[in-house]
């Protein structure tokens, strides 16, 4: 009994190193750059909706300040690891990592795009506030054309 209860020991000490010794586990990271890829899906709606509205481009302070603070974080929510191979589902593609620079890149420019937004949020030039709201869709679109499966 004593020699069976060693030996279940030293096997669950086994399986404990084995499971330590493999890649992290990315579901937090994965599903975390998820849900504030949809936030951010959610405030790019509201801040429309507002521009529609024809209400100030101050009522968005708040919501562009967060879509920069988020632009500027993306691309540390895609290290190596975190595509399909983690296990996770993810869009994420390949690409993403066999050609980091130019997916840093276009992080870069939705960053500085998304940070003249809430520049502009600080103004009172309505159509140049809502031209570059615009120009923020179409980096999220320039990255989704190539680094994100349909
Ligand atoms: C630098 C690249 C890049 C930029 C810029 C970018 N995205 Fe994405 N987006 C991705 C990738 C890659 C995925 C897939 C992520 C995954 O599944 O793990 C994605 C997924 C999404 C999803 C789906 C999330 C889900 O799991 O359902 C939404 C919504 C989204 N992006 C919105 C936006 C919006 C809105 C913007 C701009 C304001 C934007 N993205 C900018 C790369 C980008």
């Amino acid at each position: 009994m004593r020699r069976l209860t060693t030996a279940l020991v030293m096997a669950l000490m086994c399986a404990g190193g084995a499971a330590s010794a493999q890649a992290p586990d990315m579901t937090g990271v994965i599903q975390g750059r998820q849900a504030a890829l949809m936030l951010s899906g959610v405030a790019m709606g509201s801040i429309k909706a507002s521009i529609d509205a024809g209400q100030p481009s101050s009522t968005q302070a708040f919501s562009t300040r967060a879509l920069a603070r988020w632009a500027h974080a993306l691309p540390g929510l895609f290290p190596a690891g975190s595509g399909a191979e983690s296990g996770v589902r993810t869009k994420a593609k390949a690409e993403i990592w066999s050609n980091r620079a130019d997916f840093d890149a276009k992080a870069a420019a939705y960053a500085a795009a998304a940070d003249r937004l809430a520049e502009l949020s600080r103004g009172e030039d309505a159509a140049a506030f809502a031209a570059q709201w615009g120009e923020v869709r179409a980096s999220c679109q320039a990255c989704h054309d190539v680094y994100r499966a349909d």
